[in-house]
Formats: C-alpha cells, sequence, structure tokens
C-alpha cells in the first residue's frame, strides 16, 4: 500500500506542506522516494531536461510511458503522477481517456493536464472513469505558442480572475489537486484560501499548500534556473569535474590500476 495518494494528499490540506518535484527515472526517483518526496511528477518538462527539446511540445505518449514505467517502478512510498503530452487530451475526449488509461496502465496514480474551464469536461470523465486528475492553471507551458514565450500569467485583474474562474472551475470538475503555475502570488493566496483542494505553486509564491520544483533545477543540475527556483545542490559542476577526471585518468594510465 503506498503512503501517498488521493486521499492522503487530500488531506494533507492545512495540516502538511507538501515539497514535490519532478522525476523521469528510475534512478533519481528512487533518490527521491527514499528522500520522503511525496508526490513525483513525471513532467512533460522531461522535454527540456532530459530530451533536448525547447519546449514540452514535442514530447508524445511514448516519451511519457517510457518515463512513467520507469518511476513508477523505482518508488515505494510516493504517488506518480503522469503528465499528459501535448497532442494526447486535445484531440477528442475518448482519445484522451484511451492515452488517460494507459499512463496509468504504465504505473502512475494519476494525470496531470493543463486547462482550466475547457477541460472541465474531460476531467469529469477521467474522474467518473477512475482516473485522479491533478489539473494545472495559469502559465500552462503547453500554451507557450499562444503566449509567445513562458511568461508569467495573471497579472491584470481581468487575467487574475480568469485564472481564479478556471481553478475554481476544476476544483468543481473534480480535480483532487491543481498545480499554479507562474502567477503573482497574492492570487494564488487568494485560490488557495478559496479551494478545498490542494494547490501546488512553481512560481506562485509560499501560500500554496505544496510546491513543485524541477528536480534538475532543484538539484542544479541545471545552471541556468528560474528566479524563483531554489537550488539545494550544485550538481552540474560535481558531474562535469567527475566525468573530466575520469578521462584524465584513462588518458594518463591512471585507471584502471595495474
Ligand atoms: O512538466 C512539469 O515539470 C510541470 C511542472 C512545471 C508543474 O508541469
Amino acid at each position: 500500500m503506498k503512503k501517498w495518494n488521493v486521499a492522503t494528499v487530500r488531506a494533507a490540506k492545512g495540516n502538511q506542506r507538501l515539497g514535490c518535484c519532478t522525476a523521469y527515472d528510475s534512478c533519481f526517483a528512487r533518490l527521491a522516494d527514499e528522500a520522503g518526496v511525496p508526490v513525483i511528477l513525471v513532467g512533460d518538462s522531461q522535454g527540456m531536461n532530459c530530451l533536448g527539446y525547447e519546449t514540452t511540445l514535442p514530447v508524445d505518449m511514448s516519451d511519457t510511458l517510457a518515463a512513467v514505467g520507469a518511476v513508477s517502478r523505482a518508488v515505494r512510498d510516493a504517488m506518480v503522477v503522469g503528465d499528459m503530452p501535448f497532442g494526447s487530451y486535445q484531440c477528442g475526449d475518448d482519445e484522451a481517456v484511451r492515452n488517460a488509461v494507459a499512463i496509468l496502465k504504465a504505473g502512475a496514480d494519476a494525470v496531470k493536464l493543463e486547462g482550466g474551464a475547457s477541460v472541465c469536461g474531460l476531467i469529469r470523465r477521467l474522474t467518473a472513469a477512475g482516473i485522479p486528475v491533478l489539473a494545472h492553471v495559469g502559465m500552462t507551458p503547453q500554451s507557450v505558442n499562444e503566449y509567445g514565450g513562458f511568461k508569467k500569467q495573471g497579472r491584470t485583474r481581468e487575467a487574475a480572475e480568469k485564472v481564479f474562474a478556471d481553478a475554481k472551475s476544476v476544483e468543481e470538475a473534480g480535480a483532487f489537486a491543481v498545480t499554479l503555475e507562474c502567477i503573482p502570488s497574492d492570487l494564488a493566496a487568494r485560490i488557495t484560501a478559496a479551494l478545498g483542494i490542494v494547490t501546488v505553486g512553481i512560481g506562485a509564491g509560499p501560500s500554496c499548500d505544496a510546491q513543485w520544483l524541477v528536480m534538475h533545477d532543484l538539484l542544479g543540475l541545471n545552471e541556468k534556473v528560474p528566479s524563483f527556483v531554489r537550488k539545494y545542490a550544485d550538481l552540474a559542476p560535481a558531474v562535469r569535474g567527475a566525468f573530466a577526471a575520469y578521462v584524465r585518468e584513462v588518458a594518463a594510465g591512471e585507471f584502471p590500476p595495474a
């Protein structure tokens, strides 16, 4: 029995703040799980962090299923959420349900998808089919072409009301939690107070019930990170240094030892 699931995440609201992160492979998922990360997101940010893309848009179902399988096979206690990639839920609800089912069959405990009022019909269908949904409003990276870049959302009064209404609507549709990405912290605080479900912030200030950080940012594997990120390690120089030492020692005949 997993320690973290929809019921325990719901029960955390108001009682325990949850530090959650992404992972995309078995090695790091196991380490995050052993460290007590409650919810691991197999984010479509694997596009930038693992697959060398500029955005999340090229990530497809086969990328997602491979990563969800790798992560879920490695964790014991964490809840695993599989991100629905761009194109997997935009072409009709039947196809979206089939793709969400595949993500659960690959090992995820829930799916995440981007959008507010426009995806509420789909959220209702997924939850009715027994597929827990973690929603995602505010800056939704799959809409990068519409925004013209990864830009903070909800800055004007009208835009803030739209984000607020989107958050309310995904709760009403049955989402068990909602990601609030890159919105002003006072708006995130207002949404967190108004909703009965857990808000998971990223670049949305300290008032959310939980936080996401992208694993490569948190560990300092990415040297350039968004301004809201705190690096809890500085692994890029350490990893580069280890590779360089290995190459040097092989060239010098010092490894393997005689
Ligand atoms: O894919 C991802 O990493 C995400 C987080 C930014 C929430 O969606």
